[in-house]
This record gives structure tokens, sequence and C-alpha cells, in this order.
């Protein structure tokens, strides 16, 4: 019986939206190619670990799952490791986990199928070459989310912030025809979904050759049924006033954006080679609110970068304290082989408990800071989309609303892609709870 069922496949995903997307992309070419997708890994014939290589952390997290993962494999399991570790480890990855035999960087999955069926044959494979190409145009990703869907527009990274290994993961900047982009929302819509994610590494660097981000975000708004548009990241840089008008006019992009700041210290900035200044990200921020009333505003900081002093580190917290931020991800310094700040002169090196009592020093400025704002905002009414429950056997859903904050609002499965108008009526850290004001399907879809 064994020999005539479909061989299974499970996937597990670490790191950004990108990554998430790029499994939905392998496991839809999977699932085209004869295998059917498992929700968990016991005893599939194939295991994927799509993986990210962002911090040692990160990496040091996959590896121990590794381990952990192969408890689950039967005797004709194989194991593969794709995404951004496998980019920049490749063969040192064959050699650290024996009972991987599968190594596929970002631009390797079209032929995901064929390596799998040759690993499943005892070959151990690698492919870890950059494709300028590559978009993945003619799968079908097989989409996780049932009520949002990851839309990739742009792949790789044209920046080279000395921090960061993504430039060296994922490789140069390409961005995907328009066409193309808007007749995938088109598709998600006719699925039933209606929200969509634009994603790239500097998404509003968006240029397929003809058009840019704003002709990008103004396509894809007007796609019928769609009635939420986000993207993310933006780099502060390439918010030009084209972008932040089409942001502004398009009804159905939301009132929020992600906007990376990583340092408020504009000596720590140049260091990271961010190519703004503390003033010029406060300009965009500005520029931002003013053209988009109700704009909500979420940020990524790095403290302990190589040669950040405590009065560097003062003006990250000033910055925060001025700019009003929703909410952020924190995240220590960890230095990436290869990347130009390992060979900033050892002296400049931040120690781990100094930037261990600055990382707790930032928490709490930015938790008081989204505490003060939320408070502001009890009492006002929001449109939210259920986006999924909340704990089990609670009989709360999370819903979002359009500019981002989350909503624990009293409702069950049955409410999932529902927009339901909430009045917001309590706050606790970064979470609202709320209570509905009026219950409605979502309307109609194109047709
Ligand atoms: N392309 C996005 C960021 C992608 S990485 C942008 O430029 O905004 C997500 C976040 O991880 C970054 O914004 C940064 O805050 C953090 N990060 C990246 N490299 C890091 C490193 N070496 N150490 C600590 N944090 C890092
Ligand atoms: Fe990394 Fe900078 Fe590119 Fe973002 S813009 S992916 S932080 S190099
Ligand atoms: Fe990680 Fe690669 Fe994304 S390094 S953050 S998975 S681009």
């Amino acid at each position: 019986m064994m020999e005539t069922s479909r061989p299974t496949v499970y996937i597990e995903t670490y790191g950004c939206q990108m990554n998430v997307s790029d499994s939905e992309l392998m496991l839809g070419k999977l699932a085209a190619s004869g295998y059917t997708p498992v929700d968990v890994p016991d005893g599939a014939d194939v295991i994927l670990v799509n993986t990210c290589a962002i911090r040692d952390h990160a990496e040091q997290r996959v590896i121990g799952r590794l381990g952990e993962l192969k408890r689950h494999m039967t005797a004709t399991s194989i194991m593969g490791v794709t995404g951004c570790m496998a980019q920049r480890l490749g063969p040192q990855l064959l050699e650290k986990a024996k009972h991987v035999s599968l190594v596929v960087g970002p631009d390797g999955y079209r032929t995901l199928p064929a390596m799998v069926d040759s690993a499943r044959n005892g070959q151990r494979t690698i492919a870890t070459t950059f494709d300028m190409e590559e978009h993945y145009e003619d799968f079908t990703p097989r989409r996780f989310d049932k009520v949002k869907a990851w839309i990739p527009v742009q792949r790789g990274c044209d920046y080279r912030c000395t921090y960061c290994i993504v430039p060296t993961t994922r490789g140069s900047e390409r961005s995907r025809q328009l066409p193309d982009v808007v007749r995938e929302v088109e598709g998600v819509v006719s699925e039933g979904m209606t929200e969509v994610v634009l994603l790239g590494q500097t998404v509003n660097s968006y240029n397929d050759g003809t058009h840019d981000f704003a002709d990008l975000l103004r396509a894809v708004g007007a796609v019928r049924g769609i009635r939420r548009v986000r993207y993310t990241s933006p780099h502060p840089n390439d918010f030009s006033d084209r972008v932040i008008r089409a942001m502004a006019e398009v009804p159905t992009v939301c009132e929020h954006v992600h906007l990376p700041m990583q340092s408020g210290s504009t000596k720590t900035l140049k260091r990271m080679l961010r190519r703004y200044t503390r003033e010029g990200y406060a300009e965009c921020v500005q520029k931002l609110r003013a053209a988009i009333p109700g704009l909500s505003i979420t940020t990524d900081i790095i403290v302990g970068f190589p040669g950040e002093t405590d009065a560097d580190f003062e003006e990250t917290l000033s910055a925060v304290r001025e700019l009003g931020f929703a909410d952020a991800f924190m995240f220590i310094f960890s230095p990436r082989d290869g990347t130009p700040a390992t060979r900033m002169p050892e002296e400049l090196t931040v120690p781990q408990d100094v930037a261990a009592e600055r990382m707790a020093r930032l928490v709490e400025t930015v938790r008081a800071g989204a505490r003060a704002l939320n408070l502001t905002q009890l009492g006002q009414r929001r449109e939210v989309l259920v986006e999924r429950e909340a704990k089990r056997g609670e009989a709360m859903v999370l819903a979002r609303s359009r500019d981002f904050r989350s909503v624990l609002v009293p409702g069950d499965a049955t409410l999932l892609g529902q927009y339901l108008t909430v009045e917001l009526t309590g706050t606790t850290g970064s979470t609202f709870t709320g209570q509905i004001v009026s219950e409605r399907a979502a309307l109609p879809l194109a047709g």
C-alpha cells in the first residue's frame, strides 16, 4: 500500500516573510510534482527546513532543530535545508549534519523536485547559484495563510548595510514585472482573500524597468475585490514623493509603515552604511505622517553595533521617544561572517553585558511609548480583519486594524477572514482588547 501512496513533504520555515513566501512556492512546486504536503514532520518522506541567517541566534536554533527533526525521519526519509543559511554555508551544512542530503539557496527552487528525487535515490546535492532572472513566475504557491497573501515583488538587495548578511544570501536586487504581480493579486482575490502584503527587502525601491513602486501600489490597490494592501520593508531613502502620494491616494493601501530605523545616532547610521541621518529619518517620518492621517509606524532597531557609545545609544532612546513608534523589533548586534562590520577595529566591539543592558532599556522605552500611544486610542473605533483564533479554547480571535494594531475580540473560527467594526476597550502591551460594534460579512469579492 505504501508504494502506491503519494510521498509526503513537510516544511518548516524560519526568518522573514520572504522566506514564508518562498516556502509557499516550494510547497506548491512539490505538490504539483506529486508530493502531498503534511503538517507534522513525523514520518514525512521529505523534510525541508527553510532557514534564516540574519543573526547567529537564528542559525543556532536551526542547527538544534535539524538534530531534533532527525528523530522524525524514517529509514527512507530525506532532509533538505533551504533558504539563507543554505546559501551562506553550502557544503559546510552537509558536513555539520550528516543526515541532511540537500542544500538549496533561495534562487535554486526551480529544480527542487528533481533534486529531491535524486536525494531520495541517495545522492547529496547542493545548489547555491544566484539567478538574476528568477521569480518563480510559473509556480503556484500553496499558501499557509487563508486571510492575507504574501506577494513577493522583489528579490535580493542592492544596499550594503555593514551588519547585514542578506545581500550575500539573496544576491542582487531584481523586481517582478508589474503585470505578473497584478495577475497574482487577482488570483488571490478569486481564492477569497482580500488582503495582500507586497514583499521585498527594500520594497519601495521596486522598479521593473517601466514602473516604480508608486505605479505598483496604484495597480495592486485597484484590483477589484482587494480591500487592504500592505508592504514590507521599505527603506527611508526610497520614499520618493511619488510613492508617498500613491500611498496617500490609494484607499486600499493601509495606514501603516514598517520603517526600520536601526539607530537614532547619525554616527552609528553612518557606520552601518544606512545612507540616511537621524534627521533624514525623522523627516521621512514627518512627510509620511503629513500625507497620511492616522498613520502608524513600527520599526527595527539594533543595539550594540560596533562603536556605539552611551551617547549614541541615548540618541536612539530619544529618537524612540520623539517619533512615536507603535511597536519595534529590537535586536542585539550579531556579527555575521564576511560582512564589513566584522572588519571594524576590535576596540569598537560593544561588550555583551553593555549591549544586553541597552537592550533592556530600549525595550522599556519602546513599551512605554507604545503604551502611552495606545492609551490615547482607547474608545476609538477601528475596522478590523479577523486573522486567527487566539489561544485554544479561549473563544477569542485576533483581528488586525488597518493601522496594524492587534485587537483581541470575542469570537470563534467562524469569524476568520471577516471584517468587523470594533471599539478599543483596553490595552495590554502591544495588543488591544475590543468589543464588536458591528458584525458584517466580508464584501462580495470580484466576479
Ligand atoms: N531589508 C530590511 C531588513 C531585513 S533584516 C531593511 O533594510 O529594513 C530585518 C532586521 O534584522 C533589520 O532591520 C535589522 O534590524 C536586523 N538585523 C539585520 N542584520 C542584523 C545583525 N547582523 N545583527 C542584529 N540585527 C540585525
Ligand atoms: Fe540588509 Fe540593508 Fe539590504 Fe535591509 S537594506 S536587507 S538591512 S543590506
Ligand atoms: Fe533571514 Fe534571509 Fe529573511 S537571512 S531575514 S530569511 S532574507
